[in-house]
């Protein structure tokens, strides 16, 4: 018959008399435990099996900076960005430029929209890096000489927000339509071109009356 009779043990599995002793269930397992953690940090060592490990390059992970010129609001700033930047971080985050706001941040509520050479852009869609050399309006550049423009105007005017959140990207696509020649100027069509801006407040009614009153003040302006 087979002996299981093992030596006394400390409690923790670990055979108290040396030697002679037959390995206890925990001890073994123990012992297989660590075996097997040495032969898979053994198979992962550089050299083992004759394969060499991949070789990291030194610079992985870092971020290069590329140059870029952006003309914002009138004023040239040569910065530079990483590869990936997008416009809208570069302008909130590296110019201070805060009134362009972030909502979606996936091209679906107009909240970043600006002009770039006079062409509306959701910024948060936009990498820095393909505006070099790109004269860009936010709203902080609206204003004139201490003067709101039309467009601000006539929202402060009509009431046309409440929390104000969506408001910068309202008025910079409001800019931009009554700057669109093609788009006619009935409400209908207004609407349709002011479609991508998203007002959580509901303050559409007003928005609409602002930008066809602005669109008044402009043309008296020319
Ligand atoms: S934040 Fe750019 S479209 Fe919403
Ligand atoms: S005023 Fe609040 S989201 Fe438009």
């Amino acid at each position: 018959m087979e002996d299981h009779t093992t030596a006394p043990t400390a409690g923790d599995g670990t055979a108290t008399d040396g030697e002679s002793v037959t390995l206890t269930r925990r001890r073994f397992l123990q012992s297989v435990c660590t075996s097997g953690a040495g032969i898979t940090s053994m198979a992962w060592a550089p050299g083992a099996s004759g394969q060499s490990a991949p070789q990291v390059p030194a610079q992985a992970g870092a971020v290069e900076g590329y140059p870029v010129t952006l003309k914002v609001n009138g004023t040239t700033h040569r910065l530079t960005v990483a590869a990936n930047a997008i416009l809208l971080d570069t302008l909130r985050d590296q110019l201070q430029l805060t009134g362009t706001k972030k909502g979606c941040d996936h091209g679906q509520c107009g909240a970043c929209t600006l002009i770039v050479n006079g062409v509306t852009v959701n910024a948060c869609l936009s990498v820095t890096v393909m505006h070099d050399g790109d004269e860009i309006t936010t709203i902080e550049g609206l204003a004139r000489d201490g003067k709101l423009h039309p467009v601000q105007q006539a929202f402060w005017d009509h009431d046309a927000y409440q929390c104000g959140y969506c408001t910068a990207g309202q008025m910079m696509s409001a800019v931009g339509i009554l700057q669109d020649k093609r788009i006619p100027a009935d409400d209908a069509a207004v609407r349709e071109a002011m479609s991508g801006n998203i007002c959580r407040c509901g303050a559409y009614k007003n928005i609409v009356t602002a930008i066809q009153d602005a669109r008044g003040k402009m043309r008296r302006n020319v």
